[in-house]
């Protein structure tokens, strides 16, 4: 089931009102307008005019940090069929060309998890190192659609989030101070940093 909102303050606070209550996985909330969308850290999520936004509840057993790069490796295969061959920044930005073209956000309480996706289309914000793709708004959500909540195979997932990735191979900071080569995932996804004197798992936070 869609539910289509012309305007809410975040799809994530829809979907997670509607899980509260009961609604079953698969549930997905979109809205035209995000008045206080929300971004992974905290972050505001701002989008332009004709962003696709919207939520999805999920309600897997267990619940565990793999749902965000299966959620990551399908917006990649929903985006390829429409002609447009994105890459992934770990943790889970969407970029194409360098630039965040989208992002996915997954908020998790009891045993459901809100995996939340944001695409500019057609325009986006300006000064952040964005871009967008002009795509008729409908088609990407129908093809995402098809695509969530990703592949059941987690291995198809690493394998995919790897030759996929605009991270692997280059010198990273991340926002714990860490400071090295990306040169792997592990097998839930985390990011391998080699650095002057070791090997650093790096499970949660964000690249400078
Ligand atoms: C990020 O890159 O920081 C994740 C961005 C996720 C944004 C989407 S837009 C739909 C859903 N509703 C929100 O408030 N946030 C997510």
């Amino acid at each position: 089931m869609v539910i289509h909102l012309d305007e809410c303050e975040s799809t994530q606070t829809e979907a997670r009102k509607l899980a509260l209550e009961g609604a079953p996985a698969g549930l997905v909330v979109v809205a035209r307008k995000q008045t206080a969308g929300r971004g992974r850290q905290g972050r505001t999520w701002l989008s332009t005019e004709g962003a696709l936004t919207f939520s999805m509840v999920l309600r897997p057993n267990p619940l565990t940090p793999r749902i965000t790069l299966t959620a990551g490796v399908a917006v990649l295969e929903a985006l390829d069929d429409l002609g447009v061959h994105a890459q992934l920044k770990w943790p889970n930005d969407i970029v194409l060309g360098g630039r965040k073209l989208g992002g996915v956000l997954t908020e998790a309480f009891n045993q459901t998890a809100i995996v939340g996706i944001g695409l500019n289309l057609a325009t986006h914000p300006e000064g952040v190192n964005a871009t967008s793709v002009d795509l008729p708004r409908e088609d990407v959500l129908a093809t995402l659609l098809r695509h969530l909540p990703g592949p059941e195979d987690f291995a198809y997932v690493l394998t995919t989030a790897r030759k996929r990735s605009a991270t692997l191979g280059r010198e990273v900071t991340t926002s714990d101070g860490t400071q090295g080569l990306a040169v792997d995932l592990d097998p839930d996804g985390a990011l391998l940093v080699e650095t002057a004197t070791c090997l650093v798992t790096v499970r949660a936070g964000e690249l400078l």
